[in-house]
């Protein structure tokens, strides 16, 4: 009676066990929990990795927008600093490239011409090649009327010198006329001259363009 009592509860205990397959799955051979252990963690593993690279995804995204957005300011500072300076030349002085130029109408000696354009804070004009003289007597509108320059013939070494102090290269300007003492370099129209330095003619005086910025007195 015993043993049957125990066989009905065994028996009852299998019925009632809960559909088995759950059960022998984490119960089954070792091999088999591990297995599962290993693809759980392969699956949690998969699961990181894949949040890892969504997060490296996102922030290099983010990083490489606000290195755009960088560039982008930076560009933007370009443009204010490096677009062509304002500048403003005088009142009856005529903007070429970065000078201000002045075209006199009265007519004098080449060094009354010097010392007026020294009283207006300028120079004699001074002429870096063949296009810039080419630019400048473009301007000019009058035919035959001469302009004295910055350059004049100096003895001792007998070479045409610019007043700044560097002789003209003829490589790059050739001047035609006398070269000998007391002569003054003269532009008109269509030449390029040398002149007795005590001859009565125009001038053409230059300043270099300053940024508007410099102007204010509370910058200094
Ligand atoms: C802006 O100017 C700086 C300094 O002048 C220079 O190094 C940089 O390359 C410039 N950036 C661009 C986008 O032109
Ligand atoms: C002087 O002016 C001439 C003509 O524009 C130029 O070629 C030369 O480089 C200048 N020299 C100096 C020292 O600035
Ligand atoms: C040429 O010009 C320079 C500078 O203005 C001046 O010092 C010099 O006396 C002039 N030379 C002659 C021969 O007039």
């Amino acid at each position: 009676m015993d043993r049957q009592v125990t066989y009905a509860d065994l028996k009852l205990s299998r019925d009632s066990s809960p559909p088995s397959l759950p059960q022998d799955v984490c119960q089954g051979p070792p091999w088999h929990r591990f297995a599962l252990k290993l693809a759980c963690t392969g699956v949690i593993l998969l699961a990181f990795t894949v949040i890892g690279l969504s997060a490296t995804v996102i922030f290099l995204r983010q990083k490489s927008s606000i290195e755009k957005s960088s560039v982008d300011v930076q560009e933007k500072r370009n443009e204010t600093t490096e677009r062509p300076i304002p500048v403003k030349c005088p009142m009856h002085w005529h903007p070429l490239q970065e000078k201000c130029l002045f075209f006199s109408r009265d007519i004098n000696t080449w060094h009354d011409g010097t010392a007026d354009c020294s009283t207006q804070e300028s120079s004699l004009l001074l002429i870096q090649d063949q296009e810039e003289l080419k630019l400048i007597q473009n301007l000019i509108d009058t035919e035959a009327i001469l302009y004295g320059i910055g350059l004049n013939f100096t003895l001792p070494q007998k070479k045409w010198k610019w007043i700044n102090g560097s002789f003209l290269n003829s490589n790059i300007l050739q001047i035609t006329g006398d070269a000998k003492e007391d002569s003054c370099a003269y532009i008109s129209q269509k030449s390029f001259v040398s002149e007795d330095c005590n001859t009565d003619n125009r001038w053409i005086c230059q300043k270099y363009l300053k940024p508007l910025g410099n102007e204010c007195p509370d910058s200094r």
